[in-house]
């Protein structure tokens, strides 16, 4: 076989397709979020990033860097090992705990990241609970999906958002089987929001087990950062809560908060948790700072709807359409992936501002879109500039279509 070719041929369908992926390659600036130097074409040039998902800039804040720079200067820089072998860590302790009283559960447990976390948990929940059947919401993270596949348990999938779809499936299920029904908080893509009470009510009245991903959410919902099923008092219905370091904490890493017998039994048969190096004991000690600060400071999560709603109001003033949604994501619809790609180009290299275009497989094809995501840092002046580049754009994109 043409190997060689055969990669070089699937990557051409991509780029005809409009799907082909670019990285921006970006160095940001300590301080000065969400500032960056992109590098590549003609040399350097600074752009605004209007994309992030360090949705609150905790990855700047000096109570972050202060801990991760002590944590440095205490460790050094890696783990050293697995958590069994050597490699557990002070920090990583005392991350687990905060993590925990987060989450108003027993116990934590950390992963690498929040898709590690996802996979393992759920791979080894469903594979080792015999007969275990898995409820898994349609809209779920592909880190779920590969989660609950890999487990080979029987899988269901339910209609978005759906407690009635939920209630007729769990209905056909012989009632003595154990069963889990995951689904998440914000939905990363649409920013729309489980009906959480009422799925853990049908879950509770079939006897199910529940699985909350609130990685869109930690940090950014609920009077201490602990997600929608903090801020509406439903973190007790939940059975896991999995979350992730590396959006509004601004650092990296996932994990899951549940009861210590459900924490320990992950612990003990998650090949994705004990084969794998734990996360380097500054990182540990830089996301329990931005945890412990985001679990009393509202300013961040306060100005943070506040330019939400600004940037909102202002598309709303130039017809721009964006799919409405409760949560903080502002999907601005364009349908067509090359247009998607072609508008983020020029926001790019015309305006210094950085949306990267969301294609296929990422969201249905003709939902391709700008998904943007402003923070507490950006200005009146950012939102401003970002408003008037869109808006030249969308009538650039008016008079094309008239001339056609
Ligand atoms: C819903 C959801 N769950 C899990 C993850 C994975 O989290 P992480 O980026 O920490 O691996 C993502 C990542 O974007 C996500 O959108």
């Amino acid at each position: 076989m043409d190997y060689e070719g055969y990669f070089r041929d699937q990557l051409d369908a991509l780029m005809g397709e409009g799907n082909y992926r670019v990285f921006a390659d970006l160095e940001r600036h300590r301080g000065s979020f969400p500032r960056a130097t992109r590098h590549g074409g003609e040399g350097t040039s600074e752009v605004t990033v209007w994309c992030s998902n360090d949705y609150l800039g905790m990855g700047q804040n000096p109570s972050v860097l202060a801990a991760m720079h002590e944590a440095i200067e205490r460790c050094g820089a890696g783990a050293g090992g697995t958590r069994n072998i050597s490699g557990t860590n002070h920090y990583h302790v005392l991350l687990e705990r905060e993590l925990a009283d987060l989450h108003g559960k027993e116990s934590a447990l950390l992963f690498t990241s929040g898709y590690v976390s996802n996979w393992a948990s759920l791979t080894t929940l469903a594979s080792k609970l015999p007969g275990c059947v898995v409820l898994s919401d349609e809209m779920n993270h592909a880190s779920m999906i590969e989660g609950i596949r890999h487990s080979r348990a029987e899988r269901q999938i339910f209609k978005h958002n759906s407690p009635e779809d939920l209630d007729r499936r769990l209905s056909l299920i012989e009632p003595g089987r154990p069963k889990l029904v995951a689904f998440e908080s914000v939905y990363s893509m649409d920013g729309d929001i489980a009906p959480i009470e009422e799925l853990c009510d049908v879950a509770d009245a079939h006897g199910a087990m529940t699985y909350l991903d609130e990685v869109h959410a930690v940090g950014l919902y609920g009077p201490r950062g602990g997600g929608i099923a903090e801020a509406r008092g439903l973190m007790d219905r939940l059975t896991v809560i999995e979350g992730t370091l590396g959006k509004a904490f601004g650092v990296v890493g996932g994990y899951i908060a549940a009861s210590t017998a459900l924490c320990d039994f992950v612990r003990s048969f998650a090949s994705g948790f004990i084969f794998t190096t734990a996360l380097p004991p500054h990182v540990a000690a830089g996301a329990a700072a931005s945890i412990r600060h985001l679990k009393t400071s509202q300013v961040e999560r306060a100005r943070h709807q506040e330019n939400v709603r600004k940037v909102r109001a202002r598309l709303d003033a130039i017809g721009i359409p964006y799919m409405p949604n409760p949560s903080h994501i502002v999907p601005v619809m364009v349908g067509d992936p090359v247009k998607c790609k072609w508008i983020s180009d020029i926001l790019l290299d015309s305006f210094g501002v950085y949306v990267q275009p969301i294609n296929y497989p990422t969201v249905p094809k003709g939902t391709e879109r700008l998904r943007i995501t402003p923070s507490p840092l950006h200005t009146d002046a950012d939102i401003d500039h970002l408003v008037s580049a869109l808006e030249n754009l969308w009538s650039r994109c008016a008079l094309a279509r008239a001339v056609a």
